[in-house]
């Protein structure tokens, strides 16, 4: 229920523009992408995977596994993916990001990219992705997020009750989404010089038994 209205908007009009807007954000998906660390073999989760403007960026030897709630944005993804001949090492399916049905410790790495935002419940999200990763694993976050005591300008509070619903959020912060979770920012790459996007380097912790 909660999800009504964001699943009904990235299954209808969303789509059309959405691809224009991703096109200036291309170069510096890419150099973002290029903090990972990718190793042959890897498991590589991508929640909220949409159309899939990571895909082409991912080498082909990790095998990939997206997930998104909107059936429209996932078909895009997928006819891209056969078009471009990268089906063989990526998995696309519908699935609830804030509950993932993988087992703990499944994937190497995670990519979210402006999906921060988006989900409704951002901090159980984030949860979800820390469960399926394994200690030692990285996640790459590709987004408008904020850093904690940034105060979001008064015209924001009032655009964020209407855009959260429906699109993405504007005045979320990194901090509170990850607090008490397992896991360290290792970098932080700015994306514009106003600083709106950011990409931001996570490590999920290791245990001592673990190190
Ligand atoms: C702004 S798009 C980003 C798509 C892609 N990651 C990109 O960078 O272009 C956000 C995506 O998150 C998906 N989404 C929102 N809530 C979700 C949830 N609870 N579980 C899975 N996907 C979700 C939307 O359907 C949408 O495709």
């Amino acid at each position: 229920m909660k999800n009504l209205i964001k699943i009904l908007s990235f299954n209808t009009f969303i789509p059309f523009f959405y691809p224009a807007l991703m096109l200036p954000l291309r170069s510096f998906r890419k150099k973002a992408i290029n903090l990972l660390n990718f190793k042959a073999g890897d498991a590589v989760l991508v929640p909220g995977v949409g159309s899939g403007h990571d895909l082409s960026m991912i080498p082909d030897y990790v095998s990939v596994t997206g997930i998104d709630i909107s059936d429209v944005m996932l078909g895009i993804g997928k006819v891209k993916m056969k078009v471009m001949g990268h089906e063989k090492h990526i998995k696309l399916l519908k699935m609830d990001a804030e509950d993932l049905k993988f087992d703990d410790g499944t994937f190497d790495r995670a990519i979210l990219s402006l999906f921060l935002t988006v989900v409704f419940d951002p901090k159980q999200a984030f949860a979800e992705v820390v469960r399926v990763l394994k200690p030692g694993g990285q996640i790459l976050v590709f987004d408008h997020l904020l850093r904690k005591g940034t105060i979001p300008c008064t015209i924001s509070k009032p655009i964020d009750a209407v855009l959260s619903y429906s699109f993405a959020s504007v005045t979320r912060t990194i901090d509170s989404i990850i607090e008490g979770q397992p896991v360290s920012i290792e970098e932080i790459l700015p994306g514009d010089s106003v600083g709106f996007m950011k990409a931001f380097l996570l490590v999920k912790d290791k245990q001592p038994d673990q190190v």
